[in-house]
């Protein structure tokens, strides 16, 4: 077997946690290939726990750093990187690891405007180094299912696709920059999933068309632990409520490059009953997919009246057949269903997004999400945006070329990636 990769972890706070166990995970099986030697946060106790974590977990501590280009320098042989620092600061930094010569994991989204995944993109370019884009959703066994359903015809041609997610009310999303216009709003830090999920099964999207809102600009604490109970450790510096000036609702109808529709809502205001379905409808029949990291079986309808639900599916998607990593992470190289907790799910689909750079560093294959996937993924959030803006259906070429960018531009020049207007 190859040397193992030498890895670290840029980015301490709750996805710094999840990868931590993700490579827990995949240092618990037969297919490790990464040794994590470094840590990395500007706040140094984040380092410091992280690296203690993780000697609880793979019985060995990292060196602990606060300064990248130092971590770079110091921590011999290092190859790759995590980046998951907040989503503001990701075209600096996946930039900047990129440009200190380390293969990089970017947490999606890519970055917090298509300019700012430019600037990933274009260090990856310079480096010559792996940039990859930590999309997790669509390697739940249960999306590959669904995609290779599609692909093999189960219920036809792609006609229709239908993305809903209604939950919310007022409650504080994990974190409080995760409301805020300038450091990366729900509709684009979860709505970036979404994004890539109607992309991977339904192929490149051409244009869109979408209204946005901010429904609850006060946002009150109320589960502190946030997903898998990674942000519990953080709860006592939440404050009580925080402002929001981040839209938390999106409505979008998506016109793909195959000419198949998407009806895509993703509302993260929504009171009362929390809501959510993925429909997939082709010319013989839909496709109910039971969304992410639950584990629960997909539903087929055809129209020779059959419903299956069951292992039955499989004889759909014969060509359903996952990596052999993925089989030995989920018990079976074709599971139609898995018992597992949120946890234990996450950490697997994490461990996949590693195992697969290192993969590719050591053979010199691309990712599958690569920066450019990343960035159409972050380009289709806001087309719902832009196109709101300019009052008309935009294209996702003219968003990722910057043609239409009036949405996004006070973030532009927030981040300093634009110059900023002149104020009369
Ligand atoms: N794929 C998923 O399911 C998923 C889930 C949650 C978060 N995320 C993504 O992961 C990223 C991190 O989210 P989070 O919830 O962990 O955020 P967080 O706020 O909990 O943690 C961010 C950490 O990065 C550190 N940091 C900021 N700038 C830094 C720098 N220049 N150098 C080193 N450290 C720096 C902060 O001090 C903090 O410890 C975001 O982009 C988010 O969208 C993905």
């Amino acid at each position: 077997m190859a040397e193992r990769v030498r890895w670290a972890i840029v980015g301490c706070g709750g996805m710094g946690r999840r990868h931590l166990a993700g490579l827990a995970e995949l240092a618990r099986g037969d297919h490790n290939n990464v040794e994590l030697v470094a840590v990395c946060d500007l706040d140094p106790r984040n380092a410091e726990d992280l690296a203690d974590e993780a000697r609880g977990l793979l019985g060995r501590r990292p060196a602990v750093f606060t300064d990248a280009a130092r971590m770079v320098r110091e921590a011999e042989g290092l190859e790759a990187a995590d980046c998951t620092t907040d989503t503001a600061s990701h075209h600096r930094v996946a930039a900047a690891l990129l440009d200190l010569g380390l293969h990089t994991l970017c947490e999606k989204p890519l970055a917090l405007t298509v300019r700012g995944c430019d600037r990933v993109v274009a260090a990856a370019e310079r480096s010559g180094k792996i940039l990859s884009v930590a999309e997790n959703f669509r390697r739940d066994p249960m999306n590959r299912l669904v995609r290779a359903l599609l692909d093999d015809g189960a219920i036809g041609d792609r006609q229709f696709i239908m993305e809903t997610g209604v939950r919310g009310r007022d409650t504080l999303f994990i974190t409080p920059w995760r409301h805020q216009k300038l450091s990366g709003q729900l509709t684009l830090d979860a709505g970036v999933h979404g994004a890539d999920i109607l992309q991977y099964y339904f192929g490149d999207a051409a244009s869109a068309y979408g209204q946005a809102r901010l429904f609850e600009p006060m946002r009150v604490r109320r589960d502190t632990a946030g997903p898998g109970g990674f942000y519990e450790k953080w709860a006592d510096t939440l404050p009580p409520t925080v402002a929001a000036t981040g839209e938390d609702a999106m409505f979008g109808l998506v016109t793909f490059a195959n000419g198949a529709l998407g009806q895509w809502t993703d509302h993260y205001a929504g009171h009362g009953e929390a809501f959510g379905h993925r429909m997939v409808f082709g010319t013989r029949g839909s496709i109910a997919a039971p969304g992410d990291r639950n584990g629960r079986a997909v539903r087929l309808v055809l129209d020779d009246g059959s419903e299956v639900s069951d292992a039955g599916v499989l004889e759909h998607a014969p060509r359903y057949r996952l990596d052999p990593v993925a089989a030995s992470l989920f018990g079976g190289e074709r599971p139609w269903t898995y018992g597992l907790d949120f946890a234990a799910t996450d950490r697997k689909l994490i461990a996949l997004e590693q195992h697969e750079l290192a993969a590719c560093v050591r053979g010199g294959a691309r990712p599958e999400v690569d920066g450019a996937v990343g960035r159409r993924d972050v380009a289709l959030v806001y087309a719902l945006f832009e196109s709101q803006a300019v009052g008309r259906p935009v294209t996702i070429a003219e968003v990722e070329a910057g043609e239409v960018d009036a949405y996004q531009r006070e973030i532009d020049e927030h981040l300093g990636l634009v110059p900023r207007a002149a104020t009369a």
